[in-house]
């Protein structure tokens, strides 16, 4: 079973719309009695997805006017320059896990595959990255990590889970090793098998009107062909049936699973109790883990549940110090998967730690969905590796007011392989620009959507290579929507050659690494696909004890 189309088709059934990320963090360092040098604060950080399930994702905006999260915000430090570190779920998780961007552990787009297909494919986060919750394992932290994973699960057999989050410094893992599509959903329109099982669909059609068209040719006396071609005609066409038929249904089993540490608990998961479920995991796994430090990583597979989870975490916790992150993607403005423009990389970000942190306080310098993990590092009493490129920087300072300026004078962009722009801030002049060198091509009528159906493409047709490369200047224009002229802007020169030159230094430090989303790691392979019971007809459900709980 091989991977989709390329992104421009347009797919017959539905729309090949992937998970945008919609992130929600939070960190909660607890018990101020303890602090002092050798203090380790529990840390709880919490992610959501945009699922991105069609037109009927609409969960985003809805999350942010929660008075839960509104409250962090006016208790915590608010980032209004917070970016993630690519467009889409498998690498933004990836730089967000290793504080490097994707592309260094090849957990980016290089064949144009941009995320993860298959629990059953053997492209993952590679053994020799480290995440940041193997440093704190090492520091003595009990880690788990509740929710989503999508960062690849086998290598070379079903159970050597080489990906695996046990593998990767998580002592628990409770959740969804790949991500929720719309297949997970009986009945909705499906997703991953889209391109596939359109294929399959159109030839099924294609084969039965031949097979029709020759059978009533040879009834009229027409054509002489033997009935026995005829009927093998028919009986093909019959098992392409079949197999259209089944890849829906099975991308279903294989892919909507749940796992409790290494071992398959649903398949295919029951959608409906799975909110449920993850929330009490995490209440378990506080509880657990109360006296610390844990790191717990809580990586929501839907929006709704932040609120919900939010709350009960809150009363659970308060009598201790609190640092709590709530980033979100921004997914309203543009389509969704772009590189580049503020509207597909933007995302606000919220800590909250009373006593510690300034409560209501606004930064509004560049920041990173990487920098979390040198912060949580720091946090954690634990040193980042010090044998390759971290592009992440702590925010530890910028957050308690003892640095005005992110560490970061310049962030680069990338879409799959491609840097589509960087933006450069300047700290003698306050300026931050912004640099596009490459944009996805907007559909003329579709607000912010597009062209071609789903994600925005990084490359190919579907983009514009801007030469000169267009020029914003973000501290007066935050939307991006008047690109400077050398005309009107006397810097206009000297910013296109500082960006260049940081780029080309940039782009030094890049070395190649083998590709964790080529086409042949990304297909599904049966001999790698997590099953319970009988393969091809893995399934099981969750113990009853746990539904009732
Ligand atoms: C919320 O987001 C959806 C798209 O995800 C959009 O259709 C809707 O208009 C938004 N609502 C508001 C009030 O912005
Ligand atoms: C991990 O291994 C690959 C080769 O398999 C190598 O290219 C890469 O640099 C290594 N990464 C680190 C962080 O050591």
């Amino acid at each position: 079973m091989g991977p989709t189309a390329p992104r421009r088709r347009a797919a017959p059934a539905a729309r090949e719309s992937l998970p945008g990320l919609l992130t929600v963090c939070l960190l909660l360092p607890t018990c101020a009695s303890k602090a002092g040098p050798a203090f380790k604060p529990n840390i709880l950080l919490i992610m959501a997805d945009d699922l991105g399930i069609g037109d009927l994702g609409c969960y985003g905006n809805d999350t942010l006017r929660t008075p839960n999260i509104d409250r962090l915000a006016e208790e915590g430090v608010r980032l209004t320059q917070h970016l993630a570190a690519a467009p889409v779920c498998t690498p933004s998780r990836a730089a967000f896990l290793t504080g490097r961007h994707a592309l260094r552990s090849g957990m980016d787009a290089t064949h144009g595959y941009r995320v993860l297909r298959w629990n059953g494919g053997s492209g993952g986060l590679p053994q020799n990255e480290t995440t940041f919750a193997r440093i704190l394992q090492r520091q003595g932290y009990a880690t788990g990590l509740i929710g989503k994973w999508h960062q690849g699960v086998n290598c070379e057999s079903r159970t050597d889970h080489c990906h695996h989050p046990l593998n990767h410094g998580f002592d628990y893992f409770y959740g969804m090793p790949f991500t929720l599509v719309s297949e997970c959903h009986p009945g909705w329109p499906p997703q991953v098998a889209v391109a596939l099982g359109g294929r399959l669909w159109l030839s099924t059609q294609m084969m039965a009107l031949g097979v029709l068209t020759v059978a009533a040719g040879k009834t009229l006396g027409l054509i002489s062909v033997p009935w026995k071609f005829v009927w093998g005609a028919a009986s093909l066409v019959l098992l392409f049936f079949g197999s259209w038929f089944a890849s829906l249904g099975f991308v279903r089993r294989w892919n909507c699973i749940l796992m409790r540490n290494h071992d398959v608990v649903e398949q295919p998961m029951a959608l409906e109790s799975t909110a449920r479920l993850l929330s009490g995991e995490a209440l378990s796994f506080i509880q657990r883990h109360k006296p610390g430090p844990f790191l717990l990583f809580v990586s929501l597979l839907h929006v709704h549940v932040p609120l919900m989870t939010t709350k009960e975490f809150q009363g659970k916790s308060q009598h201790g110090l609190y640092g709590d992150n709530v980033e979100e993607m921004d997914g309203l403005v543009g389509g969704k998967g772009m590189g580049g423009w503020e509207g597909g990389i933007r995302v606000p970000g919220i800590f909250r730690w009373p006593g510690v942190l300034p409560a209501g306080r606004v930064i509004q310098e560049p920041t990173s969905l990487m920098d979390i993990f040198p912060t949580v590092v720091q946090l954690g009493g634990g040193q980042v590796p010090q044998d390759r490129v971290i592009d992440g920087r702590s925010l530890v300072p910028l957050l308690q007011g003892e640095a005005e300026h992110s560490a970061h004078e310049f962030l680069f962009h990338y879409c799959g392989e491609h840097l589509h722009a960087a933006r450069w801030h300047d700290k003698d002049s306050g300026r931050l620009w912004k640099v596009h060198y490459v944009t996805p091509r907007l559909h003329p009528e579709g607000a912010g959507a597009c062209y071609g159906h789903g994600l925005c493409p990084c490359s190919g047709p579907g983009v514009t290579h801007h030469d000169p490369p267009l020029l914003f200047d973000l501290s007066g224009d935050p939307s991006e929507a008047q690109p400077l002229a050398p005309g009107s802007e006397p810097l206009y020169g000297a910013v296109l050659a500082r960006v260049e030159q940081a780029v080309r230094e940039h782009r030094r430090t890049l070395s190649p690494v083998p590709p964790q989303l080529s086409p042949g790691r990304i297909a599904w392979k049966p001999w790698l696909q997590p099953c319970c019971g009988h393969f091809p007809f893995c399934s099981c459900s969750q113990d009853p004890a746990l539904r009732e709980a």
